[in-house]
């Protein structure tokens, strides 16, 4: 019988110490450092001889992979769940987690065995919201279970070939000793999950919440165990919500998927275009559009700027699905190269829609945002923008241009900023094509096309 030891466990990255102290030396977290009793390690001898084989003798498994019924979906993963695979599924509480991998579940089960553990509702609950979802047929298993072991005895007996576990942070194994949603645990329940995946060469998916500073409660290590990433994100009072992948074993993708959250569940939007435009707000100050280029689609956004005289004090900055760091260093190279008195203006940033973009391609976007509510000058359905912006105020070009002005083209804007080192080598019958390479340029046919 292993001896307990006691431990004291870093909650953010899983570094483990043999006393406490104040500040995680592993990665800097204050107050982070719990005690949890652990399992000494047995020394184990080498019971099978060990081997290493020559690269060349070895060959590829071929990679089957189970479709997750959602072409939003699959086109993330690449061509879907690779069996085997296990993928951890995080986003912030209510934001959809629960109700997308019932969704996937309930398609996956019309032509493969499925077992969603639920073990933060009931299977009433659950059946409820299955209700409204889609369609339920014997192949989709359900089990509300906390106890890991109970889980993976579940999994050996019904040998499903797809399992979700809803969630990570709410189920413990009996053998340790820490309570569920520990570091310990979250790793070790997490493990055992994809021995079991993998052993009986199944699909896994883990449901993961998210902490404050947006990374998945739980350590580190949880991040490489798996497989797969996928983060779901939007705003919960908005309706639609966007999946993204921040690791693929398997397949190089750029994609997101889009979904609208409605009385029947999550819909897939094929074709996002201009889902995040506001026409009614587009004829304000302090509206502007650019294209964003994510994986093979593009889309419109609307960036939405207010610049009002501050008062005493500090101005204040508030930056909404932009990148803050970006959208500070854009605000002060146009204090600096347009001097500009920023300064004593508190400036609101927002990205219409709930999106969190954090393409380069609309700092030119945020500029004239800011100008066309500073200057009070909008710019209506007439102009969009794109262009990466440098300190110096220089314009950079961005990639996918030709793809952002089709779009532009396509969705009846007029025209186009772009930067010059961009350009097409043609023109289009009724879209203007504006080039710059400096800020100041951009502003001048900014002013120059919202007063014709
Ligand atoms: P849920 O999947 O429970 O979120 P998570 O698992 O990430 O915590 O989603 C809950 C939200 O989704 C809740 O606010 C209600 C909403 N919702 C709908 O709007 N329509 C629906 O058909 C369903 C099932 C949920
Ligand atoms: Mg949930």
């Amino acid at each position: 019988m292993a001896k307990p030891l006691l431990q004291f466990i870093c909650q953010s990255c899983g570094s483990i110490f043999p006393r406490w102290q104040g500040q995680c030396s592993a990665c800097g977290e204050w107050n982070s450092l719990t005690e949890e009793v652990g399992i000494t390690p047995l020394k184990k001898a080498v019971q099978s001889k060990v081997k290493a084989v020559p690269i060349t003798n070895v060959t590829p498994l071929p990679e089957e992979t189970l479709s997750s019924g959602y072409s939003e979906v699959d086109r993330l993963l690449g061509r879907g769940f690779v069996k085997g695979s296990v993928t951890l599924l995080g986003g912030e509480p209510g934001i959809g987690k629960s109700t997308l991998s019932l969704q996937v579940a309930q398609k996956i089960a019309e032509r493969h065995k499925v077992l969603y553990v639920s073990s933060e509702e009931s299977v009433h609950q659950l059946v409820l919201r299955s209700q409204r979802t889609g369609l339920n047929n014997e192949n989709l298993l359900v089990l509300n279970e906390t106890n890991m072991l109970g889980i993976i005895e579940c999994i050996r007996q019904e040998k499903p070939d797809f399992i979700i576990l809803d969630s990570i942070q709410v189920v413990a194994h009996p053998e340790m000793p820490s309570t569920a949603g520990s570091v310990n645990q979250v790793r070790h329940c997490a493990q055992e999950l994809i021995n079991e995946v993998k052993r009986s060469n199944a699909v896994g998916v883990l449901i993961g919440h998210i902490t404050k500073e947006g990374g998945i409660a739980g350590p580190k290590v949880l991040e490489h165990l798996v497989d797969l990433i996928l983060y779901f994100e939007g705003e919960r009072n908005q309706k639609y919500r966007l999946l993204r992948c921040f690791k693929n074993r398997y397949f190089n993708t750029q994609e997101i998927g889009i979904f609208e959250m409605g009385e029947g569940g999550l819909k897939e939007v094929l074709q996002p275009n201009e889902i995040f435009i506001d026409a009614a707000s587009l004829s304000h100050p302090g509206a502007m559009v650019s294209a964003v280029v994510e994986g093979s689609r593009a889309f419109l956004v609307e960036i939405q700027s207010l610049a009002v005289s501050s008062g005493y004090g500090m101005a204040k900055r508030t930056f909404l699905g932009v990148d803050a760091n970006r959208s500070n260093l854009l605000i002060t190279a146009m204090e600096k190269r347009l001097d500009m008195a920023l300064m004593s203006k508190d400036i609101i940033i927002n990205i219409v829609g709930g999106l969190k973009i954090s393409e380069p391609a609309l700092d030119l976007a945020i500029v004239l945002a800011i100008i066309s509510s500073v200057r009070d000058i909008p710019i209506g359905k007439k102009i969009a923008v794109f262009g990466e912006v440098g300190l110096t105020g220089e314009v950079r070009p961005v990639p996918n241009a030709e793809k952002r002005v089709q779009e532009l083209a396509k969705m009846g804007f007029e025209g186009c900023i772009l930067p010059t080192k961009n350009r097409l080598n043609y023109t289009l019958d009724g879209f203007k094509l504006i080039y710059v390479s400096h800020i100041t340029e951009a502003i001048a046919a900014f002013l120059n096309q919202a007063k014709s």
